[in-house]
């Protein structure tokens, strides 16, 4: 083999290498802004650049922005500056020996780095429409020629087009759980849209639930999910009647009687569900008036027999509904929801959750604090 062949082959092994590093940790991320430097990483080293970036178009303000660390903030430019913007419209590559010597250059960030360009390489990213859905951009090769190769490239090409695949993925991922969170607020809002409470109950009651089981030290992807199955807890109340759901006074025991199946019915109407999420929160649904000392509804059930995330949502709700004001009731005064707290901890709720919810009272309790004003006051829907 000649000395060219051998840094070749050479070559080739370093970047197959790369790959085998690379490819994992991208796999594994979920992140889609992890995902954009992890990505620009790989295509600097591939191509031997000082900089690389990965830029992708934003369809509603019509702006490219881009990650260029983990904890920085993102970069936005406008979708058709310099050589980035020149990709995205002609959805060609560009290799620039001299970034300075050509008019396409927009210096402008440049001036704000202070820094130096001189050598390019641009390629755009398709989508399986063949839509040009990002730019890559590597900036001054390193090593002694100083401009990038035809073969560089090939070879940040080739990474695009993976790229592109992952970055389609991540999005159409995204774009699912935010659809499936989406679905979860509005049953959730349905719940309440009958009721004089306004849809900022189900907010409230979410919110106070994923704290108390962050401070109870639960796993983050336990939390995540009692987040989003917690605004789903009075589902059922769909199903009660405007004359009980609304009624202004206390119930009779009747009416009780039927306000309190609202929790077998938002059970009901989720436990069949094929997604796991709302098959969870159907028992957050049915289990969240149950009582630690077993003498709560609808089943009775007692201490660790209840679920979790019921245990939890039950003390967020109740903080909820002592707090602000209610058909039936006026909103307590501070130490009188505290006090209530204490005294049915071991009896209504988990001593444990109880004493989560103490020990970070202040920063629990803080919405219900702005203003002299309480969160539920006026009839105003959002
Ligand atoms: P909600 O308003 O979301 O209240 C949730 C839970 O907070 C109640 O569950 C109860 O455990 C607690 N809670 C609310 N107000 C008080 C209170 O003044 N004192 C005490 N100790 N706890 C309170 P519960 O009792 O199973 O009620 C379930 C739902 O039934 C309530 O949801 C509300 O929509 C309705 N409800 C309960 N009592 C009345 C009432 O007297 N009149 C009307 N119109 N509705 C009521
Ligand atoms: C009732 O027994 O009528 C409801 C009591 C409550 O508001 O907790
Ligand atoms: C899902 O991801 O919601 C479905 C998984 C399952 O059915 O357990
Ligand atoms: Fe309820
Ligand atoms: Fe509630």
């Amino acid at each position: 083999m000649t000395e060219v062949e051998l840094k070749q082959v050479a070559e080739s092994q370093r970047i197959l290498e790369l790959l085998f590093s690379y490819m994992p940790k991208i796999a594994a991320e979920r992140q889609m802004d992890n995902l954009l430097v992890l990505m620009a990483d790989l295509g600097r080293s591939i191509v031997s650049a000082d900089r690389c970036s990965l830029w992708l178009v934003d369809e509603e303000s019509g702006e490219l922005w881009t990650k260029v660390a983990h904890g920085v903030s993102e970069l936005r430019i406008p979708q058709n500056a310099g050589f980035v913007g020149c990709s995205v419209i002609t959805g060609e590559p560009l290799l620039i020996k001299d970034a300075y010597q050509d008019s396409r250059f927009d210096r402008r960030s440049d001036e704000k780095t202070h820094y130096h360009t001189t050598s390019v390489l641009t390629v755009p990213l398709m989508d399986s429409m063949g839509k040009v859905m990002g730019v890559f951009q590597a900036i001054n090769k390193q090593g002694e020629s100083q401009v990038f190769s035809e073969q560089d490239l090939e070879r940040l090409k080739l990474t695009a087009v993976y790229s592109a695949k992952t970055v389609e993925s991540a999005m159409l991922t995204a774009e699912l759980e935010a659809t499936q969170r989406e679905i979860i607020h509005t049953l959730g809002e349905a719940s309440e849209s009958r009721s004089r409470e306004t849809g900022d109950h189900i907010l409230r009651v979410a919110e106070i639930s994923k704290k108390l089981a962050e401070y109870l030290g639960l796993p983050r992807e336990e939390v995540e999910r009692i987040h989003l199955a917690a605004p789903m807890h009075d589902l059922g109340k769909i199903g009660i009647p405007d004359a009980v759901l609304n009624k202004p006074g206390k119930l009779t025991d009747e009416e009780y009687a039927v306000m309190k199946t609202h929790a077998e019915i938002g059970y009901k109407m989720l436990c069949n569900s094929k997604r796991k999420l709302l098959r969870f929160a159907a028992n957050v649904a049915r289990s969240h008036h149950e009582r630690w000392d077993g003498r709560g509804y609808p089943l009775g059930l007692k201490g660790e027999d209840i679920p979790l995330a019921g245990r939890i949502c039950a003390v967020a709700d109740v903080l909820d509904a002592l707090s602000c004001h209610r058909c039936y009731k006026a909103p307590w005064p501070e130490e009188k929801v505290k006090e209530e707290f204490v005294k049915m901890s071991g009896s209504q709720f988990q001593p444990e959750v109880v004493d989560a919810l103490m020990a970070h009272w202040d920063d629990i309790y803080a919405p219900y604090r702005v203003g002299a004003e309480e969160p539920d006051s006026g009839d105003g829907r959002r």
